[in-house]
């Protein structure tokens, strides 16, 4: 399984705040956006991920997180002239994705709590290839209509329709953006025709899957948190949230340092190698704490 993060996208509704820097950059409290996302795929085994800029932010995210290597995982880049669409990640990525499974998450997106859901996500795909092509998750939000939403049949269970941002929406369940997919999903990109909003919507790639049945969703129970930080009040919101758990725990969220460690991705001597290149700071403060609790 290999990742793409989309941090694409002008960012429009953070603006004067993406006016020289990517929404996927900005702060939530104490780290990058795109931390977020990045520890999300490596803490499910994912260690080569294509990371999809717009052309002016490139050099930023590349100078950020280079290529990957020091956290022992393989970084790519690919620029995305205009934002046509969430499915135009696949077509840019169509090299990248070859004959592997995808899973696509998008860089404002930011999951915590238990990723066991993640875990057995990935682990389905695998064993039911045959059968289950897409797999998508559903959490429950208090208001769905920014989101693409699930409607279940009651009886069984299967799923009777997505919407992508209804007025009235059917349900509660929405679609959080993080996507498998198997490799069929560029040849499938590229047959979508825009939307009302000129862009292509996954919501309709999503459905090509549930038309031949071969379309897996998962819940994702409420103790697992899921924000999205695409205007002012989101960003501040997410950033109060990793600050309360972060001072209550005494531990990071989304240090990928951290994850890589954990992970078996680098060993402490390629820990101890990293922090010796961080600044003074409270973030290698806690990693030279951590390193010497692992010693
Ligand atoms: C996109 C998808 C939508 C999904 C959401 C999750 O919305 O189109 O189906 O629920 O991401 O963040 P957008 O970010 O384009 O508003």
């Amino acid at each position: 399984m290999k990742g793409i993060i989309l941090a694409g996208g002008a960012g429009t509704r953070l603006y004067p705040m993406t006016l020289v820097m990517a929404k996927q950059l900005q702060p939530i409290y104490d780290k990058p956006m795109i931390y977020y996302p990045l520890s999300f795929l490596m803490a499910g085994g994912i260690r080569d991920i294509l990371i999809i800029t717009t052309p002016n932010d490139l050099k930023h995210f590349q100078s950020l997180l280079g290529d990957g290597a020091h956290l022992g995982i393989q970084l790519s880049y690919k620029t995305q002239p205009s934002p046509d669409g969430l499915p135009d990640a696949f077509i840019l990525g169509e090299e990248f994705i070859g004959d592997d499974d995808i899973c696509l998450i998008l860089g404002d997106n930011l999951f915590h709590g238990d990723n066991q859901f993640f875990i057995q996500a990935l682990k389905d795909h695998n064993e039911k290839k045959d059968q289950i092509k897409a797999r998508v998750f559903a959490y429950n939000v208090a208001d769905p209509r920014a989101y693409g939403v699930i409607e279940f049949d009651k009886k069984n269970h299967s799923v009777k329709s997505i919407e992508e941002k209804p007025e009235i929406p059917k349900s509660q369940y929405v679609l959080p953006g993080i996507y498998i997919f198997d490799s069929s999903v560029s040849t499938r990109s590229k047959k979508l025709l825009p939307s009302k909003r000129r862009e292509t919507e996954i919501v309709d790639l999503i459905l090509t899957y549930k038309e031949e049945n071969s379309l897996g969703v998962s819940t994702i129970n409420p103790g697992v948190v899921w924000l999205d930080t695409g205007t002012p009040k989101s960003l501040l919101h997410a950033s109060s949230y990793i600050e309360t758990i972060e001072e209550r725990q005494g531990l990071k969220v989304a240090c990928i340092e951290e994850v890589a460690f954990r992970m078996g991705f680098i060993n402490l001597v390629q820990l101890k190698q990293i922090i010796e290149k961080i600044p003074k700071s409270l973030y290698r403060e806690y990693l030279e704490k951590l390193s010497m609790t692992l010693e």
